[in-house]
């Protein structure tokens, strides 16, 4: 196992014994903001290729408490922290300047950094030919976590950048258009061609568009860069961390997924995701537990795909056994529902949902890339079950080793999730 992700288990023991100070008068800020001087474009609903920008981290809803209001966007984040950051390459594509630009979800705009000369581009980094169409880069501002989680954050940065490239997997899925997902690049060029330091992580790039027989060079000169979360406390733990598994080995996967849903009732389902705060206690059917997992398996292109396994407690699902389930077999029959509430750290949405999913992995190498997985197979089971009409929520706080014992693996538990009526 890596010795970050020991170092960083939940015991009952340790969230009993760490004391946590919450310094809130030095919360983070959880938008990176360019100077007015940078053009933008102005992102409109109504205009598709807008709104396949929109959707991707944009905001959908505002919550209200005394005081403060909070932008929820259409990927859901670890304690609303919002870590990642997301930049595009656009290139050859009508209605934008050659550039690379900054998705600003505070602003529902793209902020014009940099002018793409002819022959210079993100790809050299990214080990690719020349690419028509867009280039998407996603990083952590892994403060903006740490601030709260301390050293687990960067599992938080990675399950959240997972579920950023999930709301472009939609994205790209109502507008019909492939993707690839690069966790291979090189992480130390990119990271210096954006400024980003040791405080901005570069995690992943996704392309959508079409790859040439032309090569071309790297960038000329630096993206500016700007600070994106005001106040800054170094952690060791998570850079060294993010370090060790900067250098994935490749194991592509080719193959798209093959969704057949209906398109409008898709898209209101990415507009209308929240998570669910709690559950009513129904069961849902066993035909919708068979749609999830269709949904949730189907493969995710990338150019390292590392194994995630699935297991299920059914809690109440209408002609399904109760039980612990993995890949159609019942590895336990019973009633585990308090079990899995308890080891979500007593939180009631483990035990009053319909099923409980725990994802399983094994890559130290691979982490970063694996973690990023089950944030995208955590997207998808957010967006299947509002689909579906039900509720889903990511749980990234759980007894690591209990959950372990109880699925009988020697893997790393990577993130559990709970959907339900
Ligand atoms: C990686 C991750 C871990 C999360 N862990 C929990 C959790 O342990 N308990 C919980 O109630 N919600 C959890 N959430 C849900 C967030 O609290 C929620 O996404 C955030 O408040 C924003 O609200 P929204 O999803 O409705 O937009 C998690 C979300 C993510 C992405």
């Amino acid at each position: 196992m890596l010795e970050y992700h020991a170092q960083t288990k939940h015991s009952y023991q340790s969230v009993r014994s760490k004391s946590h100070f919450m310094d809130w008068d030095h919360q983070p800020q959880h938008f990176k903001i360019y100077p007015n001087f940078y053009e933008r474009i102005s992102l409109e609903k109504h205009n598709p290729l807008h709104r396949f920008f929109i959707l991707i981290g944009g905001i959908t809803a505002q919550k209200s408490y005394p005081g403060v209001t909070y932008a929820l966007r259409t990927n859901p984040s670890a304690g609303a922290l919002y870590p990642t950051e997301g930049y595009v390459q656009i290139r050859g594509v009508e209605g934008f300047k050659d550039g690379i630009y900054h998705l600003s979800p505070s602003e529902s705009a793209l902020v014009l950094l940099y002018d793409l000369k002819e022959d210079e581009g993100v790809e050299s980094a990214l080990h690719v030919t020349k690419v028509t169409g867009f280039v998407f880069l996603f990083s952590a501002l892994y403060y903006r976590s740490s601030w709260k989680y301390r050293d687990r954050a960067l599992r938080y940065c990675l399950q959240d950048t997972g579920h950023m490239i999930g709301t472009l997997e939609a994205s790209c899925l109502l507008l019909d258009k492939t993707y690839r997902i690069l966790y291979d690049g090189d992480k130390e060029a990119l990271s210096e061609m954006f400024g980003m330091g040791t405080r901005e992580l570069y995690l992943s790039s996704v392309i959508v568009g079409e790859e040439s027989a032309l090569t071309c060079k790297a960038i000329q000169m630096h993206v500016p860069y700007v600070d994106g979360t005001g106040v800054f406390e170094q952690n060791t733990l998570v850079e060294e961390a993010y370090q060790q598994t900067m250098h994935p080995i490749q194991n592509v996967q080719h193959a798209m997924p093959k969704f057949t849903l209906d398109k409008e009732v898709f898209l209101k389902a990415i507009w209308k995701r929240r998570s669910i705060r709690e559950f009513t206690r129904a069961s849902m059917s066993e035909e919708a537990f068979k749609i999830v997992m269709d949904f949730i398996t189907e493969p995710i292109p990338s150019t390292v795909d590392e194994v995630v396994e699935i297991y299920a407690v059914i809690n109440r699902v209408e002609g399904m056994w109760q039980g612990l389930w993995k890949e159609g077999v019942y590895l336990k029959s019973g009633d585990f529902a308090s079990k899995a509430g308890y080891l979500c750290l007593e939180q009631a949405l483990g035990a009053h949902s319909g099923v409980t999913f725990f994802l399983v992995g094994e890559s130290e190498q691979n982490y970063q890339a694996m973690m990023q997985k089950a944030g995208i197979i955590g997207h998808r089971l957010y967006l299947i079950s509002e689909y579906l009409g039900l509720g889903c929520s990511g749980i990234g706080a759980y007894y690591d080793e209990e959950v372990a014992e109880f699925l009988q693996t020697q893997g790393m538990i990577l993130y559990a999730l709970a959907i339900g009526k």
